[in-house]
């Protein structure tokens, strides 16, 4: 698989079925599909996805959203598909998540992320994300924490 073949497109309804198959890999059934309904018909919320052509059929291999909230981007998920991860596609992402967000004039962006989860944190702080808090036991699954991270656009 080249990059160049990777399209970031808008998340559709007519996505949906392998959105929530993705989130269900990557995230165990994070939103349901009236919550990715509401999420596509809100205006506060920007969902991109990446597809590929396999076979004359589009799969969706990543899923990436973002809340406008005043000034602020705060990122709500980034999910790449298992079998596509370790290739720069949550590097792409990120950049088309951050890059929307700037030209909608948010002033800086901010998320929470598993304090375990290295491969998310070093991707954030690749992209200049700083720790600015922690959430005690924010993940009920596993009695994880949540670092918060911030970053502030230039
Ligand atoms: C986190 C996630 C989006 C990264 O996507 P990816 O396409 O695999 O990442 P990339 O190939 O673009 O790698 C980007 C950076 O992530 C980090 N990274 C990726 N794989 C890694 C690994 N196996 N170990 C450590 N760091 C890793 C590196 O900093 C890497 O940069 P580098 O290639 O210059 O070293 C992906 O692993 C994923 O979907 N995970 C499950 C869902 C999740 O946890 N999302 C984050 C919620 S906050």
């Amino acid at each position: 698989m080249v990059l160049e073949a990777v399209k970031v497109k808008n998340l559709t309804e007519k996505e949906l079925d392998q959105v929530l198959e993705l989130d269900s890999l990557c995230f165990g059934g994070l939103w349901s599909l009236d919550g990715y309904k509401r999420e596509i018909a809100s205006p506060n919320s920007c969902l991109l996805i990446l597809t590929i052509n396999i076979k004359e059929s589009e799969k969706v291999i990543g899923l990436g959203c973002f809340w406008s909230i005043l000034e602020e981007a705060h990122l709500t998920i980034l999910a790449i598909h298992p079998d596509f991860q370790g290739k720069s596609l949550g590097k792409l992402l990120l950049t088309k998540l951050l890059e929307k967000a700037e030209k909608k004039g948010l002033e800086r962006a901010t998320l929470e992320v598993g304090e375990n989860n290295k491969k998310a944190l070093n991707l954030y702080k690749q992209f200049g994300f700083v720790e600015a808090g922690r959430r005690k036991k924010y993940y009920k699954k596993t009695d994880e924490d949540a670092l918060i991270l911030w970053k502030k656009f230039i």
